[in-house]
């Protein structure tokens, strides 16, 4: 089996390697990082200890880096991005439309929406197989239209919406083309990384889930995905989301 993480460096992303490294030894992992490899999965050599798992550097804003990095890598019998921005240095999450930036509106479009469609554009033919495959990518329930009563955070709201769009377009398109494929967004819930600490204060603790818990609900709704499911929206909670 071979899997590829973009954004293994993150709070969720390096989960899900630790989780998979337990549940599929013989797995080869492909994960990818943008500032550094975590720590965790570092030998004090600086040489993955890990002969299964394969660092490799992305930048997901770059469709050359995308490009290049599909050309080095084999079949995949999944793909999860993981990759995504609520805030910079500079930006919060806007509580009205007059705060927006839009140079960080842009930003969360290069970051949260554009990298999986440029995924799909060069790794759909490592997809390709007559055993199930998948393509996922981490969303939010806050980009759901019809769940959204609250308002505020435009920016990441909206890419949000515009990611969950673009993979139920592209589940249409690989219906026929890859007929095993199943593509599926994914809401983790408040999930206790650097992405939401600063958002926890109000977050009960019953509704904050360790990291390793996101994984292990991940991988256990991803067992069970069939390629019918292709198209959907899915909660931690195994539910589906409305879009
Ligand atoms: N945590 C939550 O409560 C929560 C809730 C709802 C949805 N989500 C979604 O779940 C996903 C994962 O969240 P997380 O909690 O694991 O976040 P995280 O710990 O902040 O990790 C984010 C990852 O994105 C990577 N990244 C950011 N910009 C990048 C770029 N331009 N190129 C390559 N990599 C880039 C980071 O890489 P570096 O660290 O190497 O810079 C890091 O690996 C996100 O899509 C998020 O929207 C999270």
């Amino acid at each position: 089996m071979h899997i590829l993480i973009i954004g293994g460096s993150g709070g969720i992303g390096s989960a899900l390697i630790a989780h998979f490294r337990t549940l599929y030894p013989a797995a080869t992992l492909y994960a990818t990082y943008r500032t550094a490899i975590p720590t965790t999965f570092k030998h004090k050599s600086s040489q993955s200890l890990d002969t299964k798992l394969h660092w490799l550097a992305l930048d997901v804003t770059s469709e050359t880096e995308i490009k290049n990095l599909a050309e080095q890598l084999p079949q995949l019998n999944a793909i999860i991005n993981t990759v995504g921005i609520l805030y910079d240095d500079a930006h919060t999450p806007e509580k009205t439309v007059n705060e927006c930036d839009l140079a960080f509106f842009q930003k969360n479009i290069q970051t949260n929406v554009t990298p999986s469609i440029c995924i799909a554009k060069y790794f759909s033919r490592h997809l390709k197989a007559s055993t199930p495959t998948f393509f996922i990518a981490l969303s939010a329930r806050i980009g759901s239209i019809s769940d959204n009563n609250l308002g505020g955070w435009i920016s990441y709201r909206t890419s949000k919406a515009a990611l969950n769009m673009a993979m139920k377009t592209i589940s249409i398109e690989w219906r026929y083309k890859l007929p095993h494929c199943c593509v599926v967004v994914f809401h983790p819930g408040t999930t206790d990384t650097s992405f939401s600490k600063p958002f926890q204060r109000n977050v009960p603790t019953s509704q904050l889930h360790s990291a390793k818990t996101t994984a292990i609900r991940l991988v256990a709704l991803i067992e069970q995905l069939r390629p019918e499911d292709s198209g959907k929206f899915y909660s931690y909670d195994m539910e589906e989301i409305l879009w």
